[in-house]
């Protein structure tokens, strides 16, 4: 008892959460999941099979077909983790623009969701671990220990967007992304299913002027506090 097990990390596209669960979760040697990579590997499956993303149904059936499987990086080349689709490492196709164009319309679907939330609560299930998504402190695992909603200005996380795809050598443009940034924000907390928001009992970080060691340090507070008061 007392020990902070579960942590759970939401907030908009490009906040910073990966880099701070990473971070977290090698401070605190738990399992790192990233949520986000399993609808962005629907999504892959869908075009790769010239699906319509705008049929629901077969959206669904899609979710429940295809295998995603996210282990620790198996490549030395900056990935926070490794994403098999189909056994097939889709780690950096995930990552394209085209994905990060499309991946909002499939998240919206209950089905797809249903099957997503299904296979993060069997991995949650073991404990020790950073969870990072939009929906994770509110749907997924609302007894998490600690629940984070990180949030950052359209425009700082524009930025940092940028330079993720300038480090993997894409070609983008800040206008570009900063529109596609204000869609996703649109449809992520506007979907009627698990919308993107803060849970009631989030910690809400505006992490637009901060530093991630900054971040760090604030959470590590608040696990130390927890642990402390559970005592
Ligand atoms: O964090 P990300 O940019 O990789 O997420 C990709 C998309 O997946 C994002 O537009 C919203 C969706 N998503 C979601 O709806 N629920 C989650 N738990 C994680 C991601």
């Amino acid at each position: 008892m007392g020990e902070v097990s579960t942590i759970a990390i939401d907030g908009p596209a490009a906040a910073g959460k990966t880099t701070l669960a990473l971070r977290l979760a090698s401070r605190l040697d738990y399992l790192y999941f990233d949520t986000g990579v399993m609808y962005r590997a629907v999504t892959l499956a869908a075009l790769e099979r010239e699906i319509d993303l705008n049929d629901e149904e077969i959206m669904a059936q899609v979710a429940r077909q295809i295998s995603i499987n996210v282990v620790p990086p198996t490549v030395d080349d900056g990935r926070p983790c490794t994403v098999y689709l189909d056994g097939r490492d889709v780690t950096w196709a995930i990552r394209e623009p085209q994905i990060d164009a499309n991946v909002s319309l499939p998240s919206t679907y209950a089905e797809v969701r249903s099957e997503m939330t299904r296979q993060q609560r069997r991995i949650a299930e073991r404990g020790r671990v950073v969870m990072v998504g939009r929906d994770i402190g509110t749907v997924v695992l609302p007894e998490a220990d600690l629940k984070i909603y990180l949030d950052a200005s359209a425009e700082a996380r524009a930025v940092r967007r940028l330079r993720d795809y300038q480090d993997n050598g894409q070609d983008a443009s800040y206008n570009d992304i900063l529109a596609s940034m204000h869609a996703r924000d649109r449809l992520d907390s506007q979907r009627d299913v698990a919308p993107l928001k803060p849970a009631d009992d989030a910690v809400i970080i505006d992490c637009t002027t901060l530093t991630v060691e900054e971040v760090l340090d604030r959470v590590m507070q608040l696990i130390d506090q927890q642990e402390m008061d559970a005592q």
